[in-house]
């Protein structure tokens, strides 16, 4: 069982307890992140915790601590969990308070963080891509908040699942925005896209990096709106998270996406990816 951080304690999971007038569960009052962590350093923790105050600043709630402090509450839960690789989760939420939409005078907010295990993609799904169906983006307005309210985004996931996919690409007016737990990146004509970043999408931790490494390596590449028709005409499909690093979509709606197989800008960013972990799990920076 692992030991969770709550409110200034450390305690075993099964002993932590939260009221049932918490925000976060009434209301899905609340913000997260989830971290990875490689040979027990958290990758890219600033990035990480410079989100987290975005999406506090964007729901009006006081950061509950500095980035300091947020840094050594994220190190003891490390030193304490099991594996060598980990996924932070870390939750803030509104705090318990009477049931009122209107935000409570004077309320703590609820500071949880968990370890999960972190499982990259097996060999197996990186050499021959993944399924991913296209849906409606039926979201709000701020998917750039990390916003604990994931209620949309669980649907249109499920979407996928019943579709026997890895994940469901969003459409909002004709144009890309995301994946319901990834961001996504195409191929056209040999250049990599992706959508700006804006209120439709969330900014990606490893869109970034994704981004960095392409003008590292000398990958053409440019931020744009990306139309339907370029998704569905593209060379190549990738999706981008924590938790699934870089991954290359293969079949989209049924299609064969490409030659139906990761392509060779793929190949060259997975590797460089994996480069990079590798180099910040040594303490040095990107080149
Ligand atoms: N989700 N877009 C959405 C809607 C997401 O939920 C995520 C990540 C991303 C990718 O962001 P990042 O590269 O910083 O992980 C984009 C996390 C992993 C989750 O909810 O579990």
């Amino acid at each position: 069982m692992p030991t969770i951080h709550l409110n200034g304690q450390f305690l075993p999971l099964e002993e932590a307890r939260i009221s049932v007038m918490d925000r976060g569960f009434l209301f899905g009052d609340g913000v997260y992140e989830v971290i990875p962590v490689y040979s027990r350093r958290p990758f890219r923790l600033h990035e990480h915790l410079a989100r987290l105050q975005a999406s506090l600043d964007g729901i009006r709630l006081t950061n509950p601590h500095t980035p300091r402090e947020w840094e050594n509450l994220v190190v003891r839960i490390i030193e304490q969990a099991e594996g060598e690789d980990q996924g932070i989760y870390l939750q803030v939420t509104r705090g318990a308070g009477p049931r009122d939409h209107a935000f409570p005078k004077e309320v703590q907010p609820t500071v949880f963080i968990l370890p999960l295990a972190l499982i990259p993609p097996a060999r197996e799904l990186v050499e021959s891509g993944v399924a991913a169906i296209t849906a409606p983006d039926n979201r709000w307005l701020r998917c750039d908040i990390k916003a604990t309210s994931l209620l949309p985004n669980v649907l249109l996931r499920q979407l996928s699942v019943d579709a026997g996919c890895a994940e469901t690409l969003l459409l909002r007016e004709g144009f890309l925005s995301e994946g319901s737990a990834s961001n996504v990146f195409v191929v056209a004509e040999g250049v990599l896209l992706a959508p700006p970043k804006s209120n439709l999408m969330l900014p990606g931790i490893t869109y970034d990096v994704v981004l960095e490494l392409a003008r590292a390596h000398g990958i053409a590449h440019a931020t744009r709106p990306i139309h339907e028709n370029e998704l569905r005409a593209a060379e190549e499909v990738w999706l981008t998270s924590s938790t699934k690093e870089v991954l290359a979509v293969t079949t989209l709606d049924g299609q064969p996406v490409g030659d139906g197989r990761p392509g060779p800008l793929f190949r060259k960013m997975h590797a460089a990816y994996q480069d990079y972990k590798h180099t910040v799990m040594r303490g040095k920076e990107i080149a």
